[in-house]
């Protein structure tokens, strides 16, 4: 019998090969330092965990509608007024379970078989995955260290051709942390209105940004460029809620149905107590989330210094997010304590055998001249973990 030939073209993510693996080690007792984190080593605030207990309490427990709650809808809308300069009705926001799925409605909603959706190197590792499930193709664009890994007008119009759907823009970005400003914004909207695509926005990390950078949501700059974005948002990254899978989506009215309709049949609304607690999280104090934004930003200033002073290893200093991308160029083709390191795997897999860290390969986002660090954890382990990999360098 001949299963899926879609399902076996998806790769398995080496994102998570690599936390199994230390998964396996710390479960064998070992002290494994890991920053493969994708996700707040925050607990969820405590006025948000009694949200869902009393939405729980109050029998909150049935469906709702399927791209989710009015009450919900309204604070998105309201959100996105006050913080992004954004007029949406209720009728523009689907809520879905999580902003992975908001991004697969999306695509699902625009892309026809062979369309073709021009992604960010180093990306997300989901996105080429989506992109591959919807039957469109991704078309990568290389963005390099020394733009401060951004798209250029050069090497977004030379991706462009007659079959080109849309373009991923992922700010601030995982797994470089780019944070794009208002000028690239604009020549990224006058390329997509010139050739008539859709932006799909992922402003996931929003507020998780640093040194007082601004976040703008491209939707912003005129009706023209909001009408064909997509913006992807939810209350994962922000409240420290990856558990809860709530993501939503702001579009124009027509695609937004469309998205709806698929979700009806799809899963249909997402989890009715997860609404409540995210209506709390958005409308309810923000106090906990500036301490987490602080922590991080600490934990990113000591980071990208610590990387900086190892000989062979360097970092630009990420403006959002809570990854560092490291330069490995001057560590491949050597060897070290008795390690070929010809690519971010050997590299580390040796970090993992050798000084008992676990990081990311770049090869999982496209681009084999880097590891991803993230600071999701406890300083302290991100003085020890670096310590360590300082160690097997020397
Ligand atoms: C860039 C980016 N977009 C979207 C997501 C997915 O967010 P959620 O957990 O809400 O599905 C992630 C999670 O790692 C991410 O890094």
């Amino acid at each position: 019998m001949e299963l899926s030939r879609k399902a076996k073209e998806i790769s398995s993510s080496v994102t998570l090969e690599i936390t199994a693996k230390a998964k396996k080690m710390k479960d064998e007792g070992i002290d494994v330092i890991s920053f493969g984190a994708g996700e707040p080593d925050f607990n969820t605030p405590l006025n948000i965990q009694n949200a869902a207990i009393e939405a729980i309490k109050k029998g909150l427990t049935r469906y709702t509608a399927a791209s989710g709650i009015l009450e919900l809808k309204k604070a998105i809308c309201d959100k996105l007024k006050l913080e992004n300069s954004l007029e949406y009705k209720p009728s523009q926001i689907v809520i879905s379970n999580g902003a992975k799925h908001s991004i697969y409605n999306a695509l699902q909603a625009i892309c026809n078989p062979g369309d073709e959706v021009i992604v960010p190197v180093p990306y997300w590792v989901s996105y080429p995955e989506l992109i591959k499930l919807v039957d469109a193709v991704p078309v990568f664009v290389k963005t390099k260290e020394e733009n401060n890994f951004k798209y250029t007008k050069e090497s977004l119009e030379a991706a462009i051709t007659p079959r080109t759907k849309a373009i991923i823009l992922n700010s601030p970005n995982n797994p470089t942390g780019t944070v794009y400003d208002k000028k690239d914004l604009e020549f990224i909207a006058e390329i997509a209105i010139k050739h008539d695509l859709i932006i799909i926005s992922d402003e996931i990390y929003e507020k998780l940004i640093y040194d007082g950078t601004e976040h703008i949501s491209i939707a912003s700059l005129g009706d023209e460029i909001k009408e064909r974005t997509i913006v992807i948002n939810g209350v994962s990254k922000a409240y420290a809620m990856t558990g809860w899978r709530i993501g939503y989506t702001a579009s124009n009215e027509e695609i937004a149905k469309l998205m709806s309709n698929l979700q009806s049949h799809e899963t249909s609304n997402p989890n009715t107590i997860a609404q409540y607690a995210s209506l709390e999280a958005i409308n309810g104090p923000q106090e906990d989330i500036e301490i987490m934004r602080k922590e991080f930003e600490k934990r990113r200033n000591y980071m990208v210094d610590k990387i900086n002073s190892i000989e062979g290893l360097s970092c630009v200093k990420p403006l959002g997010a809570f990854y560092v991308m490291i330069n490995i160029t001057k560590i491949k083709g050597k060897n070290i304590k008795g390690y070929n390191i010809n690519s971010s795997v050997d590299f580390c897999n040796a970090l993992l055998e050798y000084s008992k860290v676990a990081a990311i390969p770049g090869e999982g986002f496209g681009d084999d001249d880097y590891i991803r660090l993230s600071y999701a954890t406890s300083m302290e382990n991100i003085i020890e973990g670096l310590n360590r990999i300082e160690g097997f360098l020397k």
